[in-house]
């Protein structure tokens, strides 16, 4: 049996990894954090699918929504498959021991969310992630035939041939944050399942780990990218000083809450007060919306949109943030079905379906990443093969799912799938057994690092190049004076990497930076507006 290293223990590693345990190859799962950091675990609204298989119609309007929500990109083939795997992968997370929520009827309770037309979303009240994060860790616990590495860091994949991206790789170099060592693990085969890139930019819904590991790391053994310039910004993150932009789940307007300005709701208000002196209906906020001047969907519209339209509204008014708002909506539904909300409201004496909720858009997810193959094997640079041996799933890969927008809910389905395919893929063609010494990490005359500070400094000049220059709007001027100021970041970091023993936060940061030149890169190369991409010079 094979010994298989899976990097990262969100959803896409813990899926993949408990299926190859079953099948009896030995699996090790590196983790930089707890097992439970991952976005995985923050994860809200839910996974998007149709369980009854025989249900062509409501497949052919989830796969309609996922093509409109791509915006002309997605690759349809892919779509159609993910979709039609859907049920068999969801109910091997049931099995697992998923518990996702259901009626009194016994059937699962479905919600929507922005760009779907009907209810298709399996949840866990609106906390889906952690509950899905809680069974398979705890399944991945359990299973004898996976080790768990936590507190690890992968910095460097190891190749069988070095220099040779198609002769692939035969493990991993990682840092042990506890005894400050790196050390070399030797692997048949190398799932990567590192997540997002959400750390780029200052306001981001992702947890501390989305720092690009895998792309950088992949991308440097001669992996090719895709569609790097496609970063969903989520458009309701809260918006409070000082505050993490704590996700406000889409689900939340797939309930009713609608977005508006501040000009919006004190209309809104005025017209709810005049129907109680005239002892009229009051009326929905929906129309107050200045969304519905983006999309007649208003508040619904796909993130791509509503989140170009919050950028412009707040631009164009000078505010600092929208509104949420919930007070017309039933009370006992928002407090059954959104408590995760409601218990971090609680930190800012907020209620929902009373106050209005300040929001803003937040980096949530990127599109792009490794350009893989049907079973999620990494390209390679030069465009005729595969890296052998790699595998790359979940966030961290780009498979032509979800085009140049991704509808909601799709991440969580598209990561099951393409983990169960990866895995199957190893288990029917296993790799050949590493049996040679495996090089150690280099390490002559190498430094500790005693000051991080130059290093925190540079993370932060980073962070807001990408958030002034690299957003939601962009344009030629800006995206290379981003490109140019990242370039000294670059230069700065490859000296003290030089000479210096891994520390996270040099591993991370020479990550980041790699990942956004990237993501420039592929934007200046953009000749047109799609989804995501928005460059004001392409109008
Ligand atoms: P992750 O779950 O992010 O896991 C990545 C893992 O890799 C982590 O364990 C991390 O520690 C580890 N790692 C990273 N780098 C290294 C390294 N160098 N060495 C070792 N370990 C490393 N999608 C949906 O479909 N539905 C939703 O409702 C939804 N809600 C979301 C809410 C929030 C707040 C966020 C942030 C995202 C949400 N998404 C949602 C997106 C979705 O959660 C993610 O795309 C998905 O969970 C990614 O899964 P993954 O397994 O690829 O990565
Ligand atoms: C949300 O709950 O709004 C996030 C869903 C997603 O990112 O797919």
């Amino acid at each position: 049996m094979s010994k298989i290293a899976i990097i990262g223990s969100g959803i896409a590693g813990l899926f993949s990894a408990i299926k190859l345990a079953n099948h009896g190859h030995k699996v090790v799962i590196i983790t930089k954090q707890r097992v439970k950091d991952s976005s995985t675990n923050w994860a809200q609204g839910g996974i998007a699918g149709i369980l009854d298989k025989t249900n062509s119609k409501a497949k052919a309007a989830h796969i309609q929504d996922t093509l409109q929500s791509g915006d002309g990109l997605c690759n349809e083939a892919v779509v159609r498959d993910v979709i039609e795997r859907a049920a068999d992968c969801i109910n091997e997370l049931v099995s697992i021991g998923v518990k996702f929520e259901k009626n009194q009827d016994g059937d699962f309770k479905l919600a929507k969310e922005g760009g779907h037309s009907e209810r298709r979303i399996l949840h866990a009240k609106d906390a889906t992630g952690r509950e899905i994060e809680r069974a398979l860790s705890e399944a991945a616990k359990l299973h004898s035939n996976i080790t768990l590495m936590k507190n690890t860091l992968a910095v460097d994949l190891i190749q069988r041939h070095h220099g040779e991206p198609q002769s692939g790789v035969c493990g991993v170099w990682c840092f042990d944050q506890t005894t400050k060592q790196v050390i070399t693990l030797s692997a048949d085969a190398v799932i990567i399942a590192t997540g997002g890139v959400g750390q780029l930019w200052a306001k981001t819904t992702n947890p501390s780990v989305a720092t690009g590991d895998g792309v950088a790391m992949a991308h440097r053994c001669g992996a090719a990218v895709k569609d790097m310039a496609f970063i969903q910004f989520h458009p309701t993150a809260l918006a409070i000083e000082n505050g993490r932009p704590f996700l406000i789940t889409e689900a939340l307007r797939g309930e009713g809450g609608v977005i508006l300005d501040l000009g919006g709701l004190n209309l809104w208000k005025e017209h709810c007060e005049q129907s109680l002196t005239f002892d009229t209906e009051p009326p929905l906020p929906e129309k107050y919306s200045f969304t519905l001047a983006f999309s007649e969907l208003g508040s619904m519209a796909t993130r791509d949109i509503v989140a170009r339209a919050i950028d412009q509204n707040l631009k164009q008014t000078g505010a600092k943030h929208a509104f949420l708002v919930t007070s017309h909506l039933d009370r006992n539904m928002l407090e059954t079905s959104f408590p995760n909300m409601q218990s971090h409201l609680d930190k800012y004496q907020l209620r929902l379906g009373y106050d209005d909720l300040p929001i803003s858009p937040a980096a949530h997810y990127i599109v792009g990443g490794l350009d893989v193959d049907d079973f999620g094997r990494p390209r390679t640079t030069d465009g005729i093969g595969i890296i052998e041996h790699l595998y790359a799933i979940g966030e961290v890969a780009c498979t032509g799912m979800h085009g140049a927008n991704r509808l909601a809910s799709n991440s969580l389905l598209e990561a099951v799938v393409f983990a169960d395919k990866a895995a199957r893929h190893i288990i029917d063609n296993p790799p050949e057994t590493v049996k040679h010494e495996l090089p150690a990490w280099r390490a002559d005359g190498l430094n500790i690092l005693t000051e991080h500070s130059p290093i925190v400094n540079d993370l932060t000049m980073l962070k807001d190049t990408m958030s002034s220059e690299v957003g939601i709007v962009r344009n030629n001027q800006r995206l290379n004076r981003a490109a140019r100021r990242i370039k000294l970041l670059e230069k700065e970091i490859n000296i003290i990497w030089k000479s210096s023993i891994p520390s996270r936060q040099i591993v991370e940061l020479r990550n980041l930076i790699q990942v956004a030149n990237l993501v420039i890169e592929d934007a200046l190369n953009r000749s047109e507006n799609r989804g995501l991409h928005y460059n004001t010079d392409l109008i």
